[in-house]
Protein backbone atom coordinates (compact mmCIF):
# COMPACT_ATOMS: atom_id res chain seq x y z
CA UNK A 1 0.00 0.00 0.00
CA UNK A 2 1.31 3.16 -0.83
CA UNK A 3 1.62 5.54 1.96
CA UNK A 4 2.09 9.56 1.59
CA UNK A 5 5.52 12.00 3.06
CA UNK A 6 5.23 15.32 3.35
CA UNK A 7 7.63 17.01 0.86
CA UNK A 8 7.24 20.37 1.01
CA UNK A 9 6.02 23.10 3.05
CA UNK A 10 5.54 26.88 2.48
CA UNK A 11 4.04 29.60 4.72
CA UNK A 12 2.47 33.26 4.14
CA UNK A 13 1.62 35.74 6.59
CA UNK A 14 1.03 39.43 5.85
CA UNK A 15 3.25 42.56 5.91
CA UNK A 16 0.97 44.28 8.17
CA UNK A 17 1.91 43.69 12.17
CA UNK A 18 -1.06 44.79 14.45
CA UNK A 19 0.62 44.49 18.03
CA UNK A 20 -1.65 44.35 20.81
CA UNK A 21 -1.43 48.05 21.57
CA UNK A 22 -2.38 48.80 18.11
CA UNK A 23 -5.89 47.28 19.51
CA UNK A 24 -6.29 49.22 22.12
CA UNK A 25 -7.09 52.46 19.71
CA UNK A 26 -10.30 50.50 18.78
CA UNK A 27 -11.26 48.55 21.60
CA UNK A 28 -10.90 48.71 25.58
CA UNK A 29 -8.37 46.03 26.16
CA UNK A 30 -4.14 46.53 27.20
CA UNK A 31 -1.37 44.51 26.23
CA UNK A 32 -1.16 43.49 29.86
CA UNK A 33 -4.50 41.33 29.53
CA UNK A 34 -4.06 39.87 26.09
CA UNK A 35 -0.43 38.54 27.08
CA UNK A 36 -1.25 37.11 30.54
CA UNK A 37 -4.69 35.65 28.77
CA UNK A 38 -3.21 34.42 25.59
CA UNK A 39 0.53 34.47 25.11
CA UNK A 40 -0.32 36.72 21.57
CA UNK A 41 1.85 39.77 21.67
CA UNK A 42 1.09 40.56 17.98
CA UNK A 43 -0.88 39.46 14.67
CA UNK A 44 -1.09 40.30 10.93
CA UNK A 45 -3.96 41.44 9.33
CA UNK A 46 -4.51 40.78 5.60
CA UNK A 47 -4.38 44.22 3.50
CA UNK A 48 -6.71 44.92 1.40
CA UNK A 49 -6.15 44.97 -2.72
CA UNK A 50 -2.78 43.34 -2.14
CA UNK A 51 -3.64 39.81 0.28
CA UNK A 52 -6.74 37.78 -0.81
CA UNK A 53 -7.95 34.43 1.09
CA UNK A 54 -6.67 32.58 -2.21
CA UNK A 55 -3.30 34.45 -2.59
CA UNK A 56 -1.63 33.92 0.50
CA UNK A 57 -2.50 30.20 0.20
CA UNK A 58 -1.15 30.46 -3.75
CA UNK A 59 1.95 32.22 -1.98
CA UNK A 60 2.48 29.15 0.70
CA UNK A 61 1.64 26.61 -1.75
CA UNK A 62 4.26 28.25 -3.92
CA UNK A 63 6.46 27.97 -1.70
CA UNK A 64 5.39 24.43 -0.72
CA UNK A 65 5.88 23.33 -4.16
CA UNK A 66 9.60 24.76 -4.62
CA UNK A 67 10.66 23.00 -1.46
CA UNK A 68 9.03 19.37 -3.07
CA UNK A 69 10.78 20.73 -6.25
CA UNK A 70 7.35 20.54 -7.87
CA UNK A 71 5.29 22.38 -10.15
CA UNK A 72 1.49 22.93 -9.89
CA UNK A 73 0.93 20.99 -12.82
CA UNK A 74 2.20 18.14 -11.05
CA UNK A 75 -0.27 18.24 -8.16
CA UNK A 76 -3.48 15.82 -8.55
CA UNK A 77 -5.87 17.07 -5.90
CA UNK A 78 -6.04 19.79 -4.01
CA UNK A 79 -7.95 20.21 -0.76
CA UNK A 80 -8.26 23.59 0.83
CA UNK A 81 -9.24 24.14 4.80
CA UNK A 82 -10.64 27.62 5.23
CA UNK A 83 -13.52 29.10 7.39
CA UNK A 84 -12.93 32.40 5.59
CA UNK A 85 -13.48 31.78 2.34
CA UNK A 86 -13.03 34.83 -0.52
CA UNK A 87 -17.13 33.96 -1.69
CA UNK A 88 -19.78 32.64 0.14
CA UNK A 89 -19.52 30.04 -2.92
CA UNK A 90 -17.90 28.73 -4.84
CA UNK A 91 -14.76 28.16 -2.23
CA UNK A 92 -11.30 29.35 -2.72
CA UNK A 93 -9.48 26.35 -3.65
CA UNK A 94 -11.33 27.16 -7.18
CA UNK A 95 -9.53 30.78 -7.11
CA UNK A 96 -6.49 29.42 -5.73
CA UNK A 97 -6.38 26.79 -8.78
CA UNK A 98 -6.75 28.91 -11.14
CA UNK A 99 -4.63 31.51 -9.73
CA UNK A 100 -1.85 28.39 -9.94
CA UNK A 101 -3.09 27.40 -13.54
CA UNK A 102 -4.02 24.14 -12.13
CA UNK A 103 -7.30 23.97 -14.51
CA UNK A 104 -8.89 20.08 -14.51
CA UNK A 105 -7.20 19.41 -11.39
CA UNK A 106 -9.99 18.23 -8.32
CA UNK A 107 -10.34 20.91 -5.68
CA UNK A 108 -11.75 20.10 -2.24
CA UNK A 109 -13.36 23.31 0.12
CA UNK A 110 -13.28 22.14 3.70
CA UNK A 111 -13.83 24.00 6.87
CA UNK A 112 -13.88 22.23 10.29
CA UNK A 113 -12.35 25.54 11.48
CA UNK A 114 -9.15 24.95 13.59
CA UNK A 115 -9.05 21.52 13.19
CA UNK A 116 -9.10 22.44 9.46
CA UNK A 117 -5.88 21.75 8.61
CA UNK A 118 -5.43 18.16 10.24
CA UNK A 119 -8.57 17.12 8.88
CA UNK A 120 -7.27 18.28 4.74
CA UNK A 121 -4.07 15.93 5.80
CA UNK A 122 -6.25 13.16 6.26
CA UNK A 123 -8.59 13.71 3.34
CA UNK A 124 -5.40 13.46 1.12
CA UNK A 125 -3.25 11.23 2.93
CA UNK A 126 -6.42 8.93 2.54
CA UNK A 127 -6.31 9.73 -0.97
CA UNK A 128 -2.67 8.88 -1.65
CA UNK A 129 -3.04 5.55 0.84
CA UNK A 130 -5.97 3.82 -1.65
CA UNK A 131 -3.70 5.06 -4.84
CA UNK A 132 -6.22 7.57 -6.58
CA UNK A 133 -3.66 10.35 -6.21
CA UNK A 134 0.25 10.43 -6.20
CA UNK A 135 0.50 14.15 -5.25
CA UNK A 136 -1.55 16.51 -3.08
CA UNK A 137 -1.45 20.69 -2.03
CA UNK A 138 -2.79 20.72 1.50
CA UNK A 139 -3.99 24.54 2.43
CA UNK A 140 -5.28 26.16 5.37
CA UNK A 141 -5.44 30.20 4.83
CA UNK A 142 -7.67 32.64 6.51
CA UNK A 143 -8.44 36.19 6.99
CA UNK A 144 -10.33 36.69 10.37
CA UNK A 145 -9.42 40.32 10.80
CA UNK A 146 -12.48 41.44 8.10
CA UNK A 147 -14.77 39.36 10.47
CA UNK A 148 -14.02 40.29 14.09
CA UNK A 149 -15.60 42.69 16.08
CA UNK A 150 -12.87 45.21 16.50
CA UNK A 151 -14.92 47.05 19.03
CA UNK A 152 -15.19 47.00 22.78
CA UNK A 153 -18.34 43.98 22.06
CA UNK A 154 -15.69 41.90 20.69
CA UNK A 155 -12.76 42.09 22.77
CA UNK A 156 -12.36 38.82 23.86
CA UNK A 157 -12.36 36.77 20.16
CA UNK A 158 -11.16 40.28 18.73
CA UNK A 159 -7.85 39.92 20.03
CA UNK A 160 -7.23 36.28 19.32
CA UNK A 161 -7.67 35.99 15.81
CA UNK A 162 -4.85 36.86 12.96
CA UNK A 163 -4.75 36.17 9.02
CA UNK A 164 -2.14 34.15 7.30
CA UNK A 165 -1.93 30.94 5.18
CA UNK A 166 0.10 28.05 5.23
CA UNK A 167 0.33 24.55 2.93
CA UNK A 168 1.86 21.24 2.47
CA UNK A 169 2.35 19.17 -0.43
CA UNK A 170 1.86 15.46 -0.12
CA UNK A 171 3.74 13.01 -2.20
CA UNK A 172 3.45 8.74 -2.67
CA UNK A 173 5.89 6.90 -0.75
CA UNK A 174 6.94 3.53 0.10
CA UNK A 175 9.16 4.44 2.73
CA UNK A 176 7.39 3.71 6.12
CA UNK A 177 10.28 5.69 7.98
CA UNK A 178 9.40 9.04 6.36
CA UNK A 179 5.69 9.60 6.00
CA UNK A 180 2.85 10.18 7.45
CA UNK A 181 2.23 7.51 10.24
CA UNK A 182 -1.64 7.90 11.11
CA UNK A 183 -4.53 10.54 11.95
CA UNK A 184 -7.18 10.65 14.21
CA UNK A 185 -10.53 12.40 13.41
CA UNK A 186 -13.17 13.15 16.37
CA UNK A 187 -16.12 15.82 16.39
CA UNK A 188 -19.30 16.54 17.96
CA UNK A 189 -21.91 18.71 17.32
CA UNK A 190 -23.59 18.95 20.35
CA UNK A 191 -21.22 21.91 21.21
CA UNK A 192 -21.53 23.47 18.17
CA UNK A 193 -23.36 27.10 19.34
CA UNK A 194 -20.16 27.33 21.98
CA UNK A 195 -17.89 28.63 19.74
CA UNK A 196 -19.69 29.85 15.56
CA UNK A 197 -20.86 32.71 13.25
CA UNK A 198 -24.32 32.36 12.78
CA UNK A 199 -24.64 34.81 9.58
CA UNK A 200 -25.04 34.63 6.61
CA UNK A 201 -27.26 31.38 7.56
CA UNK A 202 -29.38 29.94 4.75
CA UNK A 203 -32.46 28.48 7.53
CA UNK A 204 -33.48 31.93 7.75
CA UNK A 205 -36.92 33.69 7.10
CA UNK A 206 -37.31 35.57 3.92
CA UNK A 207 -34.17 37.11 2.61
CA UNK A 208 -30.66 35.77 4.29
CA UNK A 209 -29.34 38.91 4.64
CA UNK A 210 -31.26 41.78 6.59
CA UNK A 211 -30.00 45.00 8.21
CA UNK A 212 -31.23 43.22 11.64
CA UNK A 213 -29.09 40.20 11.64
CA UNK A 214 -26.53 42.62 11.30
CA UNK A 215 -28.03 45.03 14.27
CA UNK A 216 -28.47 41.85 16.51
CA UNK A 217 -24.52 40.80 16.29
CA UNK A 218 -25.05 37.37 14.47
CA UNK A 219 -22.17 38.17 11.74
CA UNK A 220 -19.74 38.39 14.69
CA UNK A 221 -18.14 36.13 16.74
CA UNK A 222 -19.84 33.98 19.14
CA UNK A 223 -17.29 32.04 22.03
CA UNK A 224 -17.43 30.47 25.15
CA UNK A 225 -14.02 31.00 26.06
CA UNK A 226 -14.60 28.93 29.37
CA UNK A 227 -16.22 25.91 27.61
CA UNK A 228 -13.69 26.33 24.93
CA UNK A 229 -10.77 26.09 27.01
CA UNK A 230 -12.10 23.66 29.33
CA UNK A 231 -12.73 20.99 26.23
CA UNK A 232 -9.76 21.49 24.48
CA UNK A 233 -7.54 21.03 27.33
CA UNK A 234 -8.79 17.67 27.74
CA UNK A 235 -9.46 17.05 23.65
CA UNK A 236 -5.65 17.80 22.86
CA UNK A 237 -3.95 15.25 25.21
CA UNK A 238 -6.82 12.71 24.42
CA UNK A 239 -6.41 13.07 20.52
CA UNK A 240 -2.10 12.70 21.24
CA UNK A 241 -1.83 10.14 23.45
CA UNK A 242 -4.66 8.47 21.10
CA UNK A 243 -1.97 8.42 18.27
CA UNK A 244 0.43 7.29 20.51
CA UNK A 245 -1.33 4.37 21.51
CA UNK A 246 -2.74 3.05 17.99
CA UNK A 247 1.39 3.08 16.83
CA UNK A 248 2.24 1.58 19.70
CA UNK A 249 4.34 5.06 20.97
CA UNK A 250 4.49 6.71 24.20
CA UNK A 251 4.65 10.93 24.67
CA UNK A 252 8.28 10.26 25.53
CA UNK A 253 8.25 9.34 21.72
CA UNK A 254 7.30 12.90 20.49
CA UNK A 255 10.37 14.59 19.14
CA UNK A 256 8.35 17.79 18.21
CA UNK A 257 4.52 18.64 18.73
CA UNK A 258 3.03 20.89 16.40
CA UNK A 259 -0.17 22.35 18.17
CA UNK A 260 -3.16 24.47 16.81
CA UNK A 261 -2.32 27.74 17.95
CA UNK A 262 -4.94 28.76 19.78
CA UNK A 263 -3.88 29.72 23.17
CA UNK A 264 -0.48 30.00 24.63
CA UNK A 265 -1.67 28.71 27.95
CA UNK A 266 -3.60 25.41 26.61
CA UNK A 267 -0.60 24.83 24.96
CA UNK A 268 1.65 25.15 28.18
CA UNK A 269 -1.27 22.78 29.74
CA UNK A 270 -0.89 20.17 26.76
CA UNK A 271 3.12 20.09 26.99
CA UNK A 272 2.74 19.76 30.86
CA UNK A 273 0.61 17.23 30.82
CA UNK A 274 2.22 15.12 28.15
CA UNK A 275 5.88 15.75 29.93
CA UNK A 276 7.44 17.53 27.44
CA UNK A 277 10.10 19.93 27.31
CA UNK A 278 9.45 24.00 25.94
CA UNK A 279 11.53 23.49 23.21
CA UNK A 280 9.66 20.06 21.86
CA UNK A 281 6.62 22.56 21.08
CA UNK A 282 6.31 25.32 18.76
CA UNK A 283 4.54 27.83 20.01
CA UNK A 284 4.21 31.27 16.94
CA UNK A 285 1.36 32.56 18.83
CA UNK A 286 2.98 35.42 20.12
CA UNK A 287 3.73 36.60 16.74
CA UNK A 288 0.50 35.56 14.07
CA UNK A 289 -1.87 34.69 17.23
CA UNK A 290 -4.66 32.34 16.23
CA UNK A 291 -4.75 31.81 12.43
CA UNK A 292 -7.86 28.98 12.54
CA UNK A 293 -6.95 26.24 9.89
CA UNK A 294 -4.15 28.49 8.76
CA UNK A 295 -1.90 27.91 12.45
CA UNK A 296 -0.59 24.44 12.11
CA UNK A 297 0.88 24.57 8.63
CA UNK A 298 2.30 27.68 9.34
CA UNK A 299 3.94 26.40 12.70
CA UNK A 300 5.11 23.34 10.59
CA UNK A 301 6.44 25.26 8.50
CA UNK A 302 8.17 27.56 10.26
CA UNK A 303 9.58 24.40 12.36
CA UNK A 304 11.22 23.59 8.99
CA UNK A 305 12.34 26.73 8.10
CA UNK A 306 14.21 27.46 11.89
CA UNK A 307 15.74 23.74 11.60
CA UNK A 308 13.52 22.17 14.09
CA UNK A 309 12.81 18.83 11.46
CA UNK A 310 15.20 16.09 11.31
CA UNK A 311 15.13 12.95 9.21
CA UNK A 312 13.61 10.48 11.19
CA UNK A 313 11.75 13.04 14.02
CA UNK A 314 8.69 11.78 14.95
CA UNK A 315 6.27 14.87 14.83
CA UNK A 316 2.93 15.28 16.00
CA UNK A 317 0.49 17.83 14.92
CA UNK A 318 -3.35 18.49 17.09
CA UNK A 319 -6.11 20.71 16.63
CA UNK A 320 -9.07 21.58 18.59
CA UNK A 321 -11.56 24.10 17.65
CA UNK A 322 -15.21 24.83 16.95
CA UNK A 323 -17.67 22.29 16.00
CA UNK A 324 -16.64 21.26 18.23
CA UNK A 325 -13.65 19.23 16.17
CA UNK A 326 -10.25 17.85 17.55
CA UNK A 327 -7.72 15.92 15.27
CA UNK A 328 -3.92 14.66 15.46
CA UNK A 329 -1.11 13.40 13.03
CA UNK A 330 1.72 11.13 13.94
CA UNK A 331 4.49 12.11 10.95
CA UNK A 332 7.80 10.28 10.79
CA UNK A 333 9.98 13.13 9.46
N1 LIG B 1 -9.27 42.84 27.16
C1 LIG B 1 -9.59 43.14 28.41
N2 LIG B 1 -10.54 42.53 29.11
C2 LIG B 1 -11.21 41.53 28.51
C3 LIG B 1 -10.94 41.15 27.19
C4 LIG B 1 -9.92 41.85 26.51
N3 LIG B 1 -9.58 41.55 25.25
N4 LIG B 1 -11.76 40.14 26.87
C5 LIG B 1 -12.52 39.88 27.93
N5 LIG B 1 -12.20 40.74 28.93
C6 LIG B 1 -12.78 40.81 30.27
C7 LIG B 1 -14.17 40.29 30.34
O1 LIG B 1 -15.10 41.29 30.00
C8 LIG B 1 -14.29 39.88 31.80
O2 LIG B 1 -14.54 41.03 32.56
P1 LIG B 1 -15.53 40.94 33.84
O3 LIG B 1 -14.87 39.96 34.77
O4 LIG B 1 -15.54 42.33 34.33
O5 LIG B 1 -16.82 40.45 33.30
C9 LIG B 1 -12.87 39.41 32.13
O6 LIG B 1 -12.01 39.98 31.14
C10 LIG B 1 -12.72 37.92 32.12
O7 LIG B 1 -13.33 37.43 30.94
P2 LIG B 1 -13.34 35.92 30.58
O8 LIG B 1 -13.98 35.76 29.23
O9 LIG B 1 -13.86 35.14 31.74
O10 LIG B 1 -11.77 35.69 30.43
P3 LIG B 1 -10.96 34.34 30.49
O11 LIG B 1 -10.03 34.38 31.61
O12 LIG B 1 -11.85 33.15 30.29
O13 LIG B 1 -10.09 34.47 29.16
C11 LIG B 1 -10.03 33.77 26.89
C12 LIG B 1 -10.71 34.64 27.91
C13 LIG B 1 -10.74 33.99 25.58
C14 LIG B 1 -8.58 34.23 26.75
C15 LIG B 1 -10.07 32.30 27.34
O14 LIG B 1 -11.37 31.93 27.70
C16 LIG B 1 -9.58 31.36 26.29
O15 LIG B 1 -8.43 31.40 25.88
N6 LIG B 1 -10.45 30.48 25.82
C17 LIG B 1 -10.09 29.56 24.74
C18 LIG B 1 -10.21 30.34 23.48
C19 LIG B 1 -9.69 29.69 22.28
O16 LIG B 1 -8.71 28.98 22.31
N7 LIG B 1 -10.36 29.95 21.17
C20 LIG B 1 -9.93 29.53 19.93
C21 LIG B 1 -10.63 28.32 19.50
S1 LIG B 1 -9.58 27.06 19.14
Amino acid sequence: MALSRITGLGYYVPDNVITNNDLTKWMETSDEWIQERTGIRERRYFEYGKDTNYSMAAAASRQALEHAGLTPGDIDVIVYATITPDYFFPGSAFLMQRELGMDGKPVIDIREQCSGFVYALSIADQFIKSGMYKTALVVGSEIQSSWIDKSTAGRNTAVIFGDGAGAAVLTATEDPQHCIISTHLHADGRYAEELFVREPGSSRPGRTITKEMIEEGGFNVYMNGNAVFKHAIVRFGEVIREALEKNGLEAGDIDLLVPHQANIRISDYVRQQLGLSESQVVNNIQRFGNTTAASVPIALAEAFENGRLHDGNLICLAAFGSGFTWASALIRW
